[in-house]
């Protein structure tokens, strides 16, 4: 493959590396607050997730543990289905476990609102969650986010984990993939 410049693919970057990184700080001030000493499982769905969690780890000045789950939405084309199941589960026993679910994006929210039943079923002290981007306009269900980085127009965005055909997730900002990628 040629190498060349990835932000050249975007039509428009959306939010930058600094702001990511800023706005993480902020989640973490409010995760170490509610969290004080208490016990904090974090819990990030592969593989989108993978950035916002590393950096969230690192950020944190509290005790962690972490752990992964991959999903996939049953469901034809880009369109999530509602309907999950699970690729990869949890190493971890959730029993009396405060659980943070750790997402890159809430899109309809029918990933996360099937993800938020499924964990609550195995009997954890609390779950949350934190999600790096959220499209209110592509809104089906209603999820309580606890911990949102930012609110984003209803487009398809890639970077800092996010993928087209798993590219771009090693970008550094959160940008809108030029038309001509996807013909
Ligand atoms: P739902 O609709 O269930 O879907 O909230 C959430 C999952 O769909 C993927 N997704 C995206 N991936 N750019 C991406 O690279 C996007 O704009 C986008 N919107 C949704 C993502 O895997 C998320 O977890
Ligand atoms: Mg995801």
């Amino acid at each position: 493959m040629e190498p060349r410049d990835i932000e050249g693919d975007l039509t428009e970057i959306l939010i930058e590396e600094e702001q990511i990184r800023t706005r993480l700080a902020e989640l973490c001030r409010l995760i170490e607050t509610d969290y004080a000493g208490r016990d904090l499982l974090l819990v990030g769905v592969l593989k989108g997730a993978v950035m916002v969690m590393a950096d969230l780890a690192r950020e944190l000045v509290h005790p962690i543990t972490m752990d992964w789950m991959a999903v996939s939405s049953y469901g034809s084309g880009t369109q999530s289905s509602g309907v999950v199941r699970i690729l990869k589960d949890l190493d971890t026993d959730l029993l009396g476990r405060n659980v943070l679910i750790v997402e890159d994006i809430i899109d309809s929210g029918l990933t996360l609102s099937w993800l938020l039943s499924n964990l609550k079923s195995r009997g954890p002290e609390s779950v949350e969650i934190c999600a790096l981007l959220r499209k209110p306009d592509a809104a089906r269900v209603d999820i309580d986010v606890k911990y949102l980085g930012f609110d984003i127009p209803n487009q398809f965005v890639v970077g800092y984990g996010l993928d087209f055909d798993e590219r771009y997730r090693n970008l550094r900002s959160v940008g809108v993939l030029a038309p001509h990628i996807y013909s």
